[in-house]
C-alpha cells in the first residue's frame, strides 16, 4: 500500500498572512500638503463669503441696503405689508389707493381725511369703521361701509399702516406714532357702531383747532 497523499504547501505560494503593509511616506506627505493647501485657500477666501454677512442676508449689498434704511422706511415697509395683508385695506381701497367707484370705496391717495395734520379721525376709522355718506376729494361717497378692521390690529400695526397710507402714492403727511394710536384707542373706548362722517368732523385734527 502506498502512503496517503499529504498536501504540502508549495514553496512558491505561501500561506496568506494578515499584516500591515506600510504606506508610502511620500504619498502621506503629498496628501497632507494638498489638504493643507486646500484648507488654507478656503480659509483665506472665506469660501467666497463676506465675513460681514450672515443670515438672514445673502450678500454684502443686501446687508448694506438694509442697514441704510431709516426707522421711517422700515415703518413704511411694515405698513405696506399690513395694507396688503392682515389689514385687508388693499382689497377695498386698491393697490394704488385709488379706491373703487364700483365698490363705493373712496380713494386714500390724495384724500383730505388721510392727509390731515393729526391722525385722530383716521385712527378712529380704522378702529371702528365708517358708514354713511362721506365726502372725499370733492365727491360724496355713499352706499359703502368700512368694517372695524382695526379690531384685529395692534396699536403698532395701526400706526404702521397709517404711516404707509400717509406717505404712499404721492401722499406726504407726517408719520403716525404708536403712542398717538394708544391715546386715541383709550379715549374712544369700546364702540359697537361704525363712525359717521359728521361725528368725525367734530374731532379736531389740526394743532390750531
Ligand atoms: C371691506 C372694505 C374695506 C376695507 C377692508 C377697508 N376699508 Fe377703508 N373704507 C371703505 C369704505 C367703503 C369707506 C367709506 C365708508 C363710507 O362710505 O362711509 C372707507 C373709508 C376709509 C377712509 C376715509 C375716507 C378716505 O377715503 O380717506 C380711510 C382713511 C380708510 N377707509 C382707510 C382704510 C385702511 C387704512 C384700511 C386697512 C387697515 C381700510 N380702510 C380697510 C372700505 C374698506
Amino acid at each position: 500500500m502506498s502512503a496517503p497523499q499529504v498536501h504540502k504547501p508549495q514553496p512558491d505560494s505561501p500561506e496568506p498572512t494578515a499584516a500591515v503593509a506600510p504606506m508610502s511616506v511620500a504619498v502621506f506627505v503629498a496628501l497632507a500638503v494638498v489638504l493643507h493647501a486646500g484648507m488654507t485657500r478656503v480659509d483665506r477666501a472665506a469660501g467666497a463669503f463676506s465675513p460681514l454677512v450672515y443670515a438672514p442676508y445673502s450678500s454684502e449689498e443686501e446687508w448694506q441696503a438694509m442697514a441704510a434704511r431709516s426707522p421711517l422706511e422700515l415703518q413704511q415697509e411694515r405698513g405696506a405689508a399690513i395694507f396688503k395683508g392682515k389689514g385687508g385695506c388693499m382689497g377695498c381701497h386698491q393697490a394704488g389707493g385709488e379706491g373703487s367707484t364700483g365698490q363705493n370705496t373712496p380713494p386714500l391717495a390724495g384724500s383730505e381725511w388721510v392727509l390731515a395734520d393729526k391722525p385722530d379721525r383716521i385712527v378712529r376709522i380704522v378702529l371702528h369703521g365708517l358708514s354713511g355718506p362721506v365726502s372725499v376729494k370733492d365727491r360724496v361717497w355713499t352706499g359703502g361701509t368700512m368694517p372695524p378692521v382695526g379690531a384685529n390690529l395692534s396699536e403698532e400695526e395701526i400706526a404702521d399702516v397709517l404711516t404707509y397710507i400717509r406717505s404712499a402714492w404721492g401722499n406726504a403727511a407726517r408719520p403716525v406714532d404708536v403712542k398717538s394710536v394708544k391715546l386715541i384707542r383709550d379715549a374712544v373706548g369700546s364702540r359697537a357702531k361704525p363712525w359717521t362722517a359728521p361725528e368725525l368732523e367734530a374731532v379736531p385734527v389740526s394743532a390750531g383747532k
